[in-house]
Protein backbone atom coordinates (compact mmCIF):
# COMPACT_ATOMS: atom_id res chain seq x y z
CA UNK A 1 0.00 0.00 0.00
CA UNK A 2 1.75 3.23 -0.64
CA UNK A 3 1.82 5.54 2.13
CA UNK A 4 -0.18 7.54 3.42
CA UNK A 5 1.15 10.73 4.91
CA UNK A 6 -0.55 12.78 7.73
CA UNK A 7 -1.57 16.28 6.67
CA UNK A 8 -2.30 18.89 9.62
CA UNK A 9 -4.11 21.64 8.53
CA UNK A 10 -2.55 25.26 9.92
CA UNK A 11 -5.19 27.79 10.07
CA UNK A 12 -3.62 30.46 11.92
CA UNK A 13 -3.41 32.87 9.15
CA UNK A 14 -7.60 32.56 8.99
CA UNK A 15 -7.01 34.67 12.22
CA UNK A 16 -4.09 36.91 10.66
CA UNK A 17 -6.80 38.40 8.34
CA UNK A 18 -9.23 38.56 10.98
CA UNK A 19 -6.86 40.59 13.67
CA UNK A 20 -5.64 42.95 10.09
CA UNK A 21 -8.57 44.53 11.20
CA UNK A 22 -10.16 43.49 14.50
CA UNK A 23 -13.29 41.86 13.04
CA UNK A 24 -15.23 39.06 13.56
CA UNK A 25 -14.47 37.54 9.85
CA UNK A 26 -13.13 35.89 8.90
CA UNK A 27 -14.46 33.00 11.16
CA UNK A 28 -11.70 30.83 12.24
CA UNK A 29 -14.83 27.87 13.05
CA UNK A 30 -15.80 28.46 9.52
CA UNK A 31 -12.37 27.50 8.75
CA UNK A 32 -12.67 24.67 10.90
CA UNK A 33 -15.85 23.45 9.67
CA UNK A 34 -14.12 23.85 6.10
CA UNK A 35 -11.04 21.48 6.66
CA UNK A 36 -13.54 18.83 8.88
CA UNK A 37 -14.89 18.38 5.38
CA UNK A 38 -11.82 16.87 4.39
CA UNK A 39 -9.23 13.77 5.11
CA UNK A 40 -6.79 15.83 6.62
CA UNK A 41 -6.43 14.30 10.08
CA UNK A 42 -5.10 17.45 12.17
CA UNK A 43 -5.33 21.17 12.94
CA UNK A 44 -3.07 23.26 13.84
CA UNK A 45 -2.81 26.74 15.87
CA UNK A 46 -0.11 28.45 17.12
CA UNK A 47 -1.18 30.61 20.10
CA UNK A 48 1.68 33.34 19.91
CA UNK A 49 3.05 35.00 22.73
CA UNK A 50 2.10 38.63 21.20
CA UNK A 51 -1.07 36.76 19.83
CA UNK A 52 -0.96 37.85 16.50
CA UNK A 53 -3.01 35.86 15.10
CA UNK A 54 -4.83 32.86 17.44
CA UNK A 55 -6.45 34.64 20.51
CA UNK A 56 -7.07 32.97 23.42
CA UNK A 57 -10.97 32.02 23.39
CA UNK A 58 -9.75 30.89 19.98
CA UNK A 59 -7.88 27.98 21.76
CA UNK A 60 -11.00 26.18 23.44
CA UNK A 61 -13.27 26.81 20.80
CA UNK A 62 -11.40 25.33 17.64
CA UNK A 63 -11.30 22.24 19.87
CA UNK A 64 -14.70 21.88 20.89
CA UNK A 65 -15.35 22.68 17.21
CA UNK A 66 -13.46 19.39 15.44
CA UNK A 67 -13.19 15.58 15.74
CA UNK A 68 -9.76 15.80 14.52
CA UNK A 69 -6.63 15.84 16.58
CA UNK A 70 -5.39 19.68 17.36
CA UNK A 71 -2.23 20.28 17.58
CA UNK A 72 -1.19 23.95 19.49
CA UNK A 73 2.05 25.25 18.94
CA UNK A 74 3.83 26.82 21.88
CA UNK A 75 7.04 28.72 23.26
CA UNK A 76 8.08 26.78 26.33
CA UNK A 77 7.27 29.43 28.98
CA UNK A 78 5.03 29.12 32.25
CA UNK A 79 2.80 30.76 30.60
CA UNK A 80 1.95 28.56 27.50
CA UNK A 81 2.73 25.55 29.04
CA UNK A 82 -0.37 26.35 31.73
CA UNK A 83 -2.25 27.58 28.87
CA UNK A 84 -1.49 24.52 26.70
CA UNK A 85 -2.66 22.29 29.68
CA UNK A 86 -5.75 23.73 30.57
CA UNK A 87 -6.88 23.14 27.20
CA UNK A 88 -5.83 19.76 26.51
CA UNK A 89 -5.39 19.69 22.71
CA UNK A 90 -4.31 16.03 21.48
CA UNK A 91 -1.01 17.28 20.88
CA UNK A 92 1.57 19.96 20.92
CA UNK A 93 4.29 21.30 19.64
CA UNK A 94 7.25 23.66 21.20
CA UNK A 95 8.70 25.86 18.93
CA UNK A 96 11.02 29.18 19.79
CA UNK A 97 9.42 32.68 19.21
CA UNK A 98 11.10 35.52 18.82
CA UNK A 99 8.60 38.61 18.99
CA UNK A 100 10.00 40.35 16.17
CA UNK A 101 9.95 37.71 13.42
CA UNK A 102 7.64 36.91 10.78
CA UNK A 103 7.36 33.79 11.12
CA UNK A 104 8.72 30.73 13.05
CA UNK A 105 12.25 31.19 11.93
CA UNK A 106 14.66 28.07 12.87
CA UNK A 107 14.11 25.27 15.42
CA UNK A 108 14.63 25.02 19.10
CA UNK A 109 17.71 25.55 20.58
CA UNK A 110 17.33 22.42 22.50
CA UNK A 111 21.35 22.51 23.96
CA UNK A 112 21.18 26.22 25.42
CA UNK A 113 17.65 25.82 26.57
CA UNK A 114 17.90 22.59 27.48
CA UNK A 115 16.55 23.17 31.04
CA UNK A 116 13.66 25.25 30.04
CA UNK A 117 12.56 22.90 26.55
CA UNK A 118 12.92 19.57 28.90
CA UNK A 119 10.43 21.17 31.95
CA UNK A 120 7.75 22.14 29.67
CA UNK A 121 8.28 19.03 28.37
CA UNK A 122 7.93 17.46 30.90
CA UNK A 123 4.84 19.25 32.62
CA UNK A 124 2.66 18.43 28.88
CA UNK A 125 3.48 15.04 28.98
CA UNK A 126 2.66 14.55 32.77
CA UNK A 127 -1.13 16.39 31.44
CA UNK A 128 -1.29 13.64 29.21
CA UNK A 129 -0.58 15.74 25.86
CA UNK A 130 1.84 14.30 23.22
CA UNK A 131 4.54 16.41 22.81
CA UNK A 132 6.72 17.23 19.72
CA UNK A 133 9.29 19.65 19.44
CA UNK A 134 10.33 21.52 16.32
CA UNK A 135 14.14 21.41 15.32
CA UNK A 136 16.36 21.37 12.75
CA UNK A 137 17.54 18.42 10.75
CA UNK A 138 20.50 18.41 12.77
CA UNK A 139 21.50 15.08 14.72
CA UNK A 140 22.89 16.63 17.36
CA UNK A 141 19.72 18.48 17.73
CA UNK A 142 17.48 15.34 17.41
CA UNK A 143 19.79 13.31 20.48
CA UNK A 144 19.00 16.53 22.78
CA UNK A 145 15.19 15.98 21.70
CA UNK A 146 15.44 12.31 22.24
CA UNK A 147 17.10 12.69 25.85
CA UNK A 148 14.21 15.09 26.91
CA UNK A 149 11.71 12.49 26.95
CA UNK A 150 9.23 14.01 23.77
CA UNK A 151 7.97 11.77 21.74
CA UNK A 152 7.74 13.59 18.50
CA UNK A 153 10.10 15.59 16.84
CA UNK A 154 9.03 17.95 13.90
CA UNK A 155 11.96 18.86 11.69
CA UNK A 156 11.68 22.76 10.51
CA UNK A 157 11.49 22.19 6.50
CA UNK A 158 12.61 26.62 6.55
CA UNK A 159 16.11 26.11 5.02
CA UNK A 160 14.57 23.54 2.65
CA UNK A 161 11.73 25.41 0.65
CA UNK A 162 13.30 28.20 1.01
CA UNK A 163 15.26 27.78 -2.06
CA UNK A 164 13.79 27.01 -5.62
CA UNK A 165 12.67 23.95 -6.08
CA UNK A 166 15.07 21.27 -7.31
CA UNK A 167 17.82 23.42 -7.03
CA UNK A 168 21.29 22.59 -6.00
CA UNK A 169 20.50 23.91 -2.49
CA UNK A 170 17.36 22.40 -1.83
CA UNK A 171 18.56 19.34 -2.97
CA UNK A 172 21.36 19.44 -0.10
CA UNK A 173 18.51 20.33 2.22
CA UNK A 174 16.33 17.77 1.58
CA UNK A 175 19.24 15.06 1.92
CA UNK A 176 19.59 16.87 5.31
CA UNK A 177 16.11 16.25 5.98
CA UNK A 178 16.73 12.33 4.84
CA UNK A 179 19.36 12.18 6.76
CA UNK A 180 17.85 13.37 9.97
CA UNK A 181 14.69 11.39 9.46
CA UNK A 182 16.55 8.25 9.30
CA UNK A 183 18.37 8.92 12.68
CA UNK A 184 15.46 10.10 14.78
CA UNK A 185 13.54 6.94 13.38
CA UNK A 186 16.19 4.74 13.93
CA UNK A 187 15.65 6.19 17.93
CA UNK A 188 12.15 5.54 18.36
CA UNK A 189 11.02 9.27 17.47
CA UNK A 190 7.81 9.95 15.68
CA UNK A 191 9.34 12.51 12.84
CA UNK A 192 6.90 15.31 11.34
CA UNK A 193 8.02 18.10 9.43
CA UNK A 194 6.68 21.26 8.28
CA UNK A 195 7.43 24.80 7.53
CA UNK A 196 7.32 26.63 4.05
CA UNK A 197 5.94 24.13 2.29
CA UNK A 198 3.74 24.74 -0.89
CA UNK A 199 2.05 22.85 -3.97
CA UNK A 200 5.25 22.55 -5.11
CA UNK A 201 8.06 21.78 -3.08
CA UNK A 202 5.67 19.26 -0.64
CA UNK A 203 5.53 15.99 -2.76
CA UNK A 204 9.81 15.00 -2.11
CA UNK A 205 9.01 15.44 1.98
CA UNK A 206 6.00 13.70 1.37
CA UNK A 207 7.91 10.52 0.35
CA UNK A 208 10.45 10.65 2.37
CA UNK A 209 9.66 6.85 4.05
CA UNK A 210 9.45 7.61 7.98
CA UNK A 211 7.77 11.34 7.64
CA UNK A 212 4.49 10.75 9.60
CA UNK A 213 3.18 14.37 9.45
CA UNK A 214 3.21 17.47 7.82
CA UNK A 215 1.95 20.57 9.04
CA UNK A 216 1.47 23.14 6.09
CA UNK A 217 -0.74 26.57 6.76
CA UNK A 218 0.37 29.66 4.73
CA UNK A 219 0.04 27.98 1.11
CA UNK A 220 -2.88 26.40 1.96
CA UNK A 221 -4.63 29.16 2.97
CA UNK A 222 -2.99 31.32 0.63
CA UNK A 223 -4.30 28.75 -2.23
CA UNK A 224 -7.36 29.18 -0.19
CA UNK A 225 -8.38 32.56 -1.62
CA UNK A 226 -8.78 31.43 -5.14
CA UNK A 227 -10.30 27.80 -4.70
CA UNK A 228 -11.70 27.96 -0.95
CA UNK A 229 -10.15 25.90 1.87
CA UNK A 230 -12.13 22.66 1.45
CA UNK A 231 -10.19 22.14 -1.99
CA UNK A 232 -7.13 24.16 -1.05
CA UNK A 233 -6.78 21.53 1.59
CA UNK A 234 -8.01 18.45 -0.55
CA UNK A 235 -5.47 19.69 -3.52
CA UNK A 236 -2.40 19.41 -0.70
CA UNK A 237 -3.84 15.67 0.05
CA UNK A 238 -3.74 14.48 -3.13
CA UNK A 239 -0.08 15.84 -3.78
CA UNK A 240 0.81 14.12 -0.26
CA UNK A 241 -0.72 11.01 -1.09
CA UNK A 242 -3.70 10.81 1.10
CA UNK A 243 -6.72 11.33 -0.50
N1 LIG B 1 5.20 23.80 11.74
C1 LIG B 1 5.51 24.71 12.71
C2 LIG B 1 6.12 24.20 13.97
C3 LIG B 1 5.26 26.08 12.53
O1 LIG B 1 5.58 26.96 13.51
C4 LIG B 1 4.62 26.50 11.35
C5 LIG B 1 4.29 27.95 11.16
O2 LIG B 1 3.39 28.35 12.14
C6 LIG B 1 4.30 25.53 10.39
C7 LIG B 1 4.62 24.19 10.60
C8 LIG B 1 3.59 25.88 9.13
O3 LIG B 1 4.39 26.68 8.33
P1 LIG B 1 3.79 27.34 7.02
O4 LIG B 1 2.75 28.30 7.47
O5 LIG B 1 4.97 27.98 6.38
O6 LIG B 1 3.21 26.21 6.20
Amino acid sequence: MPKQTILGVNIDHVATIRQARGTVYPSLLEAVDAVEKTAAQAITIHLREDRRHIQDKDVPEVIARTNKRVNLELAATDEMVQLTCNNKPHDCCIVPEKREELTTEGGLDVIGQYDRIAKATDTLSAANIRVSLFIEPDLEHILKAYDMGAPVIELHTGAYAHHPDDSEAANQEFEKLELATEFANSLGLQVNAGHGLHYTNTQRVAQIDDIVELNIGHAIVARALFVGLEQAVNEMLTIIGNS
